[in-house]
């Protein structure tokens, strides 16, 4: 193949020097005797129309986008998928030959590929979910977990006002709780999943009271930082299902993988070990 027909696909953001896309592309690349390229670009938001538009024409045919410009990237593409509007933001970017920008947002799909790739019999249907936080992160569950059926949500956030917005956002099946009462309906919850940043490295510690949690209870934090975070010790002695956060930046990366480079990427241990080192 010349080598002006190898894709190209990047990760923009600022900073990007942590990102950990480059480690999953390159990997699979290497697995599936892929030919492509995947880099990461440092950019300024107020370059970052100018760049997507320049894109394509270098023979890039998709680029994941991440903070800063998860949300202002809405407002560049020329083409939004459901799911990418309501969550708000988009972390996987499209290019079609005649340059045109699709924005997609595969963070949910990741976080649902996720549980099921550990409990393939868990069902999103069986009962309430309590989701912890409101930010970006809490959007991509809240929208996954909707589109897949689950009967209530119950939202809980320190700043509520976060919340209140998601109901008005997402609609009846969600509802409010405060963040100080989570302990007096965690027994109802057949799904608990910590989005908020509370329980990684460097940051303060979840202080919710979760003797109520029942062992029926599947528990989900976002969290990979540590792997095993205090929640999910404390629901594993106490019997639950259990799933770290390490899968769903592999699942949410997955779609971009197989739209631009044509192959459905495998879950194995060598990429979890990798993104961990
Ligand atoms: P992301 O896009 O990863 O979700 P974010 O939008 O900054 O990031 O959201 C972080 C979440 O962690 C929010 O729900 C935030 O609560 P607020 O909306 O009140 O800020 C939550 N969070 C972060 N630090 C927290 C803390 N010390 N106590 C409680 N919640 C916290």
């Amino acid at each position: 193949m010349p080598i002006e027909n190898i894709p190209l696909a990047a990760v923009l953001g600022s900073p990007i020097s942590h990102s950990k896309s480059p480690t999953l592309y390159n990997y699979w690349f290497k697995k599936y005797s892929i030919r492509g390229h995947y880099i990461p670009i440092d950019v300024d938001p107020s370059n970052l129309n100018q760049i997507l538009r320049v894109m394509p024409k270098m023979g890039f045919v998709g680029a994941n986008v991440t903070i800063p410009h998860k949300e202002i990237v809405l407002t560049i593409a020329d083409q939004i998928s459901d799911r990418a509007a309501v969550i708000g933001a988009a972390n996987t970017l499209s290019f079609t030959k005649a340059g045109k920008i699709f924005a997609d947002n595969t963070d949910g799909e990741g976080f649902i590929e996720n549980l099921r790739h550990h409990y393939p019999s868990w069902n999103p249907k069986e009962g309430p979910a309590i989701v912890l936080g409101a930010g970006g992160a809490s959007r991509a569950v809240v929208s996954a977990l909707l589109q897949n059926s689950t009967p209530e949500i119950w939202i809980a956030n320190r700043t509520r006002a976060r919340a209140e917005k998601m109901t008005s956002d997402f609609g009846a099946r969600l509802r409010v709780i405060d963040w100080y009462a989570v302990s007096k309906f965690i027994s109802e919850a057949a799904t608990l999943v910590n989005a908020t940043s509370l329980g990684m490295i460097g940051k303060p510690k979840l202080q919710i009271d979760l003797r109520p949690l029942s062992k029926k209870t599947l528990v989900s934090d976002l969290v990979y930082a540590p792997l095993e975070t205090d929640l999910l010790l404390f629901a594993k002695n106490k019997g639950c299902r259990t799933v770290n956060g390490i899968g769903m930046l592999i699942h949410q990366a997955m779609p971009g993988f197989s739209r631009w480079f044509g192959t459905k990427p495998a879950i194995d241990h060598e990429i979890k070990n990798l993104l961990l080192a």
